[in-house]
């Protein structure tokens, strides 16, 4: 017998799941999810497999754009995302960093030209911890920074 969900299952909307625990309220963030008016369900460190922990929010009636997802996957790099359409998983993939990023962080290093001029770009140097390095400064961006970034 399938284990009760912690959440309810949703109709129609947008499943992350797998998410690295405690890693729940990045994605929220990334997402504005605490200032738009979907329905939002978080379950935060629920058992998965056997001794692991993980995070999982569900957003009803809202389908994500590929930026979004891009962003989400800094965050919790592996996580699934499943598409939901009238209580059945239409669509499911895992989340996985680009070689490359760009649009989505600033550099963190004050004086980066990428700072005063054109656009931020990192280079996925390690994936499990995540690092970046700045293309331009070669500055190192650990997850922590990354996770904290919206308050850079
Ligand atoms: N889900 C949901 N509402 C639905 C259907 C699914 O919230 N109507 C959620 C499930 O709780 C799960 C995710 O969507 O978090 C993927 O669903 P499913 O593939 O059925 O779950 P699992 O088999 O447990 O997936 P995995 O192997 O990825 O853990
Ligand atoms: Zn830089």
């Amino acid at each position: 017998m399938k284990r009760e969900l912690i959440v309810s299952a949703i109709r129609n909307g947008t499943v992350i799941d797998h998410i690295a625990p405690g890693r729940a309220l990045d994605v929220v963030r990334i997402l504005g999810l605490e200032s738009f008016g979907d329905s939002v369900a978080l379950a935060v460190n629920v058992p998965s497999g056997k001794i692991g922990k993980k995070d999982v929010v569900k957003i009803e009636s809202r389908a994500l754009s590929e930026s979004e997802v891009n962003e989400i996957a800094l965050v919790a790099p592996s996580a699934t995302l499943s598409i939901i359409k009238e209580y059945e998983v239409v669509e499911k993939r895992k989340l996985e960093l680009p070689d490359v990023i760009h649009g989505v962080l600033s550099c963190i290093n004050p004086n980066c030209i990428s700072r005063k001029e054109g656009e931020a770009r990192f280079l996925v140097e390690k994936r499990k911890p995540v690092i970046l390095r700045c293309y331009y400064c070669e500055r190192l961006l650990l997850e922590e920074d990354i996770a904290r970034r919206g308050k850079i």
